[in-house]
């Protein structure tokens, strides 16, 4: 998970971090808290737009982990228990809670709360998801459409 640069942005409270090199823009950010994830902008996340829980509930939200917030004092965001996986319809598989990812030699390769993995094959960032899947066609006849189908 390397090439582009982290970006920070901070606020009374809380820092927020984005990832472009995970964000597959499934644009849950976008949807739920518009006057703080303006993508049109230059300077994109506004955290000060918003209250510190309404920020963090919606970083939260985001499949990737591209996405981090914490409030200062916070070193680290809590995990959902138990973890879950899910299998999105034509898309990837989200993990959620504390989550590692190695290779088969036990590198570590990603870990955090929020990871998307590749189910199609196609990504350019594999294991994890970059979107990619939308432009192939990939769909999986044994995964019904619904509404994991959103965002992914
Ligand atoms: S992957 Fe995360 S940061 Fe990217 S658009 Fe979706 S919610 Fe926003
Ligand atoms: S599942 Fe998204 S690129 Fe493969």
């Amino acid at each position: 998970m390397s090439g582009k640069r982290l970006q920070t942005y901070a606020a009374d409270g809380v820092t927020v971090t984005y990832d472009p090199n995970v964000c597959i823009h499934a644009a849950e950010c976008v949807r739920h808290l518009p006057p703080v994830f303006d993508p049109s902008a230059s300077h994109w996340i506004r955290p000060e737009r918003a209250t510190i829980d309404e920020v963090i509930a919606t970083v939260t939200r985001c499949p990737t982990g591209a996405l981090q917030a914490l409030r200062a004092g916070d070193v680290r965001e809590a995990p959902d228990e138990p973890a879950t996986a899910t299998i999105t319809a034509r898309g990837p598989i989200y993990l959620r809670g504390d989550v590692t990812i190695k290779d088969h030699t036990g590198a570590v390769l990603a870990a955090g709360t929020r990871v998307a993995l590749c189910r199609c094959g196609a990504s350019r960032n594999k294991p994890f998801c970059d979107g990619t899947h939308r432009t192939t066609g990939f769909s999986d006849p044994g995964i019904p459409l619904g509404s994991s189908e959103k965002g992914a």
